[in-house]
């Protein structure tokens, strides 16, 4: 039995139909059923918090182990996890924005995570798998438990059609500004995914969606982690202003769609077997899930 089907089997009530997902088994209700948050929506950091400890325990993750998390930028909840898990072990973290992850990433995780070793990536997630020399090492030793991302495949789409016109650090101020919570930023967001979604270039959405999965599946293919999760569960940002600014809807979808064809990919390649789990953490409404993965072959 693998370890997704060893989780904890809670007599609470039963999962609420997704729409996102059009059919879950038990397996899946299982696992849904124990990440439901339960602190209500006042607490929506410490839910998400309350997830990711859920999914590391879940998943059997050691705390003196090797975790790889994507695109962290100024978010804190993976950490925060694991610290209130007493992780011990090593972190990468992988980000390009070289100036949010000198001056606010790695302060934060070294700060939460005293006694872990940190290990900054500067780099997109398809530059770090072939020219981070220290992540290949791992990965050719068989040594990463865990490949985690929460809630980024909307911010790594908008990211590749931004790097057409933008410096890093100009992309990584629009990382950090977007999510202002006023109609003129939330403007200014739906203008850059309107650029997105209309592109006539030849490289349409589906393409930066393949281009962003495939970076996902190269790097976990050849990295080879043990197990690997990635939350989409759905942007209250885009709820907010998706009804004035139909284009934050859109990207609400395309990152779905995006987590859709990782899932796809990944129990194509036949090295892993994944799990699709409706997320709870829906309560500002909207839809949305977590892929849990599982390495079938040893490395
Ligand atoms: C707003 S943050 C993501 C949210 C954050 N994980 C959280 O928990 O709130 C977006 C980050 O994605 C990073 N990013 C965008 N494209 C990327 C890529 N291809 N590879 C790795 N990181 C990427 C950006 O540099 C930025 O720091």
């Amino acid at each position: 039995m693998s370890s997704l089907e060893k989780v904890r089997i809670s007599s609470g009530s039963s999962v609420p139909a997704s729409q996102y997902l059009p059919a879950h088994g038990p397996r899946q209700s299982r696992i849904a059923e124990i990440m439901k948050p339960t602190l209500g929506p006042q607490n929506w950091r410490d839910n998400v918090v309350d997830s990711w400890r859920n999914v590391f325990t879940t998943l059997r993750v050691p705390m003196d182990g090797v975790v790889i998390e994507v695109a962290p930028g100024e978010g804190t909840n993976v950490p925060m996890a694991l610290a209130s898990m007493g992780f011990k072990g090593t972190l990468f973290v992988i980000d390009p924005a070289e100036d949010v992850m000198y001056a606010t990433t790695e302060p934060a995780y070294k700060k939460l995570l005293p006694e872990a070793r940190i290990i900054s990536v500067c780099q997109s997630l398809e530059d770090a798998r072939t020219r981070s020399e220290l992540i290949q090492h791992y990965a050719k030793k068989g040594l990463v438990d865990c490949l985690v991302a929460n809630h980024v495949l909307d911010d790594m789409l908008i990211g590749q059609h931004l790097s057409r016109t933008m410096t890093p650090s100009q992309a990584s101020l629009f990382f950090s500004n977007h999510y202002e919570n006023n109609l003129q930023t939330a403007a200014k967001t739906s203008l850059a995914w309107q650029g997105l979604l209309g592109r006539q270039d030849g490289t349409t959405p589906e393409g930066v969606r393949s281009s962003i999965a495939s970076e996902w599946v190269h790097f976990a293919c050849d990295v080879g982690p043990r197990t690997v999760a990635l939350a989409d569960y759905p942007s209250a940002y885009f709820l907010m202003y998706g009804d004035a600014l139909p284009a934050l809807k859109h990207a609400e979808i395309q990152a779905q769609l995006a987590q859709k064809q990782i899932t796809k990919s990944l129990t194509q390649s036949g090295i892993f077997s994944t799990t699709e789990v409706p997320t709870d953490l829906a309560l500002h409404g909207g839809t949305g899930c977590w892929l849990l993965a599982e390495r079938k072959i040893t490395k």
